[in-house]
């Protein structure tokens, strides 16, 4: 998140930045798991941003101030976007399901089927 930005758009933040990421002792994880936690809920939150600044910007009135929105949304986007590389070179198997998802044509539904079943 931008924080200097969006600082209030994250309704308990401190909840989901301390420990409630885990779901098991985080104690027993390792590193590479608790920074896996980390960047999911990083990917979680931009996906969130995004769509709270959709909101905003379909209701703003005056043109600056939706031009800004418009402009961080786009940096959240990038945000998100960096975040799901980061898990996706630690996940093969997601990364050769996702290749024949996004930037297609057609059909997303069955680019997924098809994907899903070529990756294994
Ligand atoms: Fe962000």
């Amino acid at each position: 998140m931008c924080e200097s930005v969006v600082p209030t758009f994250i309704p308990h933040r401190d909840h989901i930045m301390g420990f409630e990421q885990y779901h098991e002792p985080a104690h027993e994880l390792s590193s590479e798991t608790r920074t896996f936690a980390r960047m999911i809920a990083s990917l979680t939150e931009e996906a969130e941003a995004i769509g709270w600044y959709e909101q905003r910007i379909s209701l703003e009135q005056d043109r600056q101030a939706k031009a800004i929105m418009q402009n961080a949304q786009k940096e959240e986007m990038k945000h998100f976007g960096m975040d799901l590389e980061f898990l996706l070179r630690r996940k093969p198997l997601w990364r050769a399901t996702l290749e024949g998802i996004l930037f297609t044509t057609g059909d997303i539904v069955e680019h997924g089927d098809e994907a899903e079943e070529a990756a294994g």
